[in-house]
């Protein structure tokens, strides 16, 4: 529903399980409206137009940028963000993905980590099988200073290798 008066429009959101109902300009960004309107401020904005892929998240499981897609394109789409990945079972804070990137060292001032984690989970629901090789071309869609890339992907294929042995225990 649009006011045309205002370019309002109140919008049904399903992120992270829940769904929000939104007013927001037409023209908001996704980001946005999860950062200001929805409070979820671990989704990062960097570039604002697509470049450094701070801002990813999972839309319908693709990760997407979300500084490029308008807040009302998602609407009817299950949207997930980084504070997502974390159920907290196990007496645990952190996933399973954010226990690799932190043994090995993969991030360091963190500002670049929630948007390759969430390329990364989609990544690997995707491709677990995928090889280091491929994990490197796939993380060199979004920027990163401080760590040199190598620890990013020590992390996510130490990830998927251990997702692959619990999937064989079972
Ligand atoms: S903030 Fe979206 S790609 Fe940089
Ligand atoms: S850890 Fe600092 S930009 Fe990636």
């Amino acid at each position: 529903m649009t006011d045309a008066a205002t370019d309002l429009q109140l919008m049904t959101l399903d992120v992270n399980g829940e769904e929000h109902e939104v007013l927001a300009e037409s023209r908001r960004t996704l980001v946005d409206v999860l950062r200001h309107d929805l409070r979820l401020t671990g989704t990062h904005v960097g570039c604002e137009h697509g470049i450094c892929g701070a801002c990813t998240v999972l839309v319908d499981d693709r990760p997407v940028r979300a500084c490029l897609m308008f807040a009302a394109q998602a609407e009817g789409a299950r949207i997930r963000t980084v504070e997502s990945l974390s159920d907290g079972t196990d007496g645990c804070e952190l996933s399973d993905l954010q226990q690799a990137f932190s043994a090995h060292h993969g991030l360091q001032c963190g500002f670049c980590t929630p948007g390759f984690l969430m390329l990364a989970e989609g990544f690997l629901a995707e491709r677990p099988d995928a090889s280091k090789e491929e994990i490197r071309e796939v993380v060199a869609a979004n920027l990163c200073r401080c760590t040199g890339y190598q620890t990013i992907v020590e992390a996510i294929d130490g990830c998927a290798a251990a997702r692959r042995r619990a999937g064989k225990e079972k």
